[in-house]
């Protein structure tokens, strides 16, 4: 059984680390046994529990990831594989030494052992703490792209290996095709499928935390609608900082009046996602009684480590593909096929789709954007042209 993985994101500074904290101590105080990690680099889990990382109390493990360690301990893999995917791009001369920062490199790491967690069988639930704006989640569907232009330039059997060209020609000389030919940098991309397919599984979720900003709602919108892009499934949003109604001055007047509106817009723009209340406390909540009570505030009746209820954002069936797109423009989403690829633009995003085999012996039909989902329509004949 895998363990439910809850993801936080959101703008720096919401509260994305006090709200995995607090339903990770939530999750322990319920008796389940809980991993709280975290992939912003910027570490203040142990800072918000007040503890050392380790076992922080029954059931709670804090597991903060030794950067440096971990960057030694992959980094040949992580050139390898970026050597490999630049080379594929036509960029050969790329050296290593070129290849010493890497956007997301530490924060990708992270997930890596994150899989690795998961695989254990130690944990009912794992809790993470991801950096801001879902970049890095983002990013994990570059092999997914990749994978499929792997796949389809090369015959079964030399599949990954030319992506990690340079490093793999020198090895496969040698040995015989198979497992122990796998190089660094294959396992690599296999790791990021893996922690991809974990993260988009069935047992996990994303929460996205805001605050009742006009700005703050704005980006969380585009995050809503890119994390669907990219097959994440979202269930809740915790609107964080809320000031409560009282008090006679016209400063908190004007303050809970523009939060008030804001609250009914992002319910309007979630819906039917539900939205989460946290009241701006009189002291920031830190250890693990403070954040206790802040994760029951803030699920109320409802359980927040119950499998997600929504189905996955990406459905397909013979005749139709359906992508939601939570609160995209019809303007902004733009659809293109190449061949048996369907690539969807929302806005500055992109994902590119393997079609299913019965989709891509199909031509497209009909595409519509309604109600937050796209609905791609597919009918018999071959696609003539693209
Ligand atoms: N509801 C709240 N009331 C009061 N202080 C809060 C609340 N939520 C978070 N804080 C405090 O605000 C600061 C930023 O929160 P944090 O969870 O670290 O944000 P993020 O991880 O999104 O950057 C921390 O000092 C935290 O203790
Ligand atoms: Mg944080």
């Amino acid at each position: 059984m895998d363990p439910r993985v809850l993801l936080f994101t959101g703008k720096g500074g919401v509260g994305k680390t006090t709200a995995a904290a607090a339903t990770a101590t939530l999750a322990a105080s319920k008796g389940m046994k809980t991993l709280v990690v975290s992939t912003d680099t910027a570490h203040s889990l142990a800072d918000a529990l007040a503890v050392e990382p380790g076992e922080v109390a029954p059931g709670l493990h804090l597991h903060q990831v030794d950067t440096q360690r971990t960057l030694e301990r992959h980094w040949g893999e992580l050139q390898d594989y970026a050597r490999g995917v630049l080379s594929e791009l036509g960029l050969d001369e790329v050296t290593s030494e070129e290849i010493t920062v890497l956007p997301g490199a530490e924060e990708i790491i992270a997930l890596l052992e994150l899989r690795e967690h998961a695989r254990s069988g130690r944990w009912d639930v794992i809790v993470v703490d991801c950096a801001p704006t879902a970049e890095t989640l983002r990013l994990l569907a570059l092999p997914e792209a990749l994978d499929w232009h792997v796949n389809r330039l090369l015959p079964v059997g030399r599949r990954l290996v030319r992506l990690v060209a340079p490093f793999v020609r020198g090895v496969a000389r040698v040995s015989a095709p198979g497992e122990e030919v796998m190089s660094a940098g294959e396992r690599f991309h296999r790791g990021l499928m893996e922690v991809r397919e974990l993260l988009t599984g069935d047992q996990a979720s994303v929460r996205l935390v805001l605050t009742p900003e006009s700005v703050v709602l704005a980006e969380a919108r585009r995050t809503l609608t890119s994390l669907n892009l990219y097959g994440y499934r979202v269930d809740g949003v915790i609107a964080n900082r809320v000031f409560p109604p009282g008090g006679a001055d016209e400063w908190r007047a004007q303050w809970v009046a523009a939060q008030t509106r804001l609250l009914a817009e992002a319910e309007q723009s979630f819906a039917p996602l539900p939205v989460h209340v946290v009241p701006y406390l009189p002291a920031e909540p830190v250890g693990t009684q403070a954040l206790t009570e802040v994760g029951e505030r803030l699920y109320g009746e409802s359980d927040p480590f119950a499998p997600p209820a929504s189905p996955p954002p990406l459905r397909m069936s013979a005749d139709e593909l359906a992508l939601d797109l939570p609160g995209a423009d019809r303007a902004e989403v733009d659809l293109a096929r190449k061949g048996d690829e369907l690539i969807v633009t929302a806005g500055p995003y992109r994902r590119i789709l393997a079609l299913p085999v019965a989709l891509a012996r199909r031509k497209i039909s009909g595409a519509v954007l309604r109600d937050g989902v796209l609905r791609v329509a597919f009918s018999p004949g071959s696609e003539s042209g693209s």
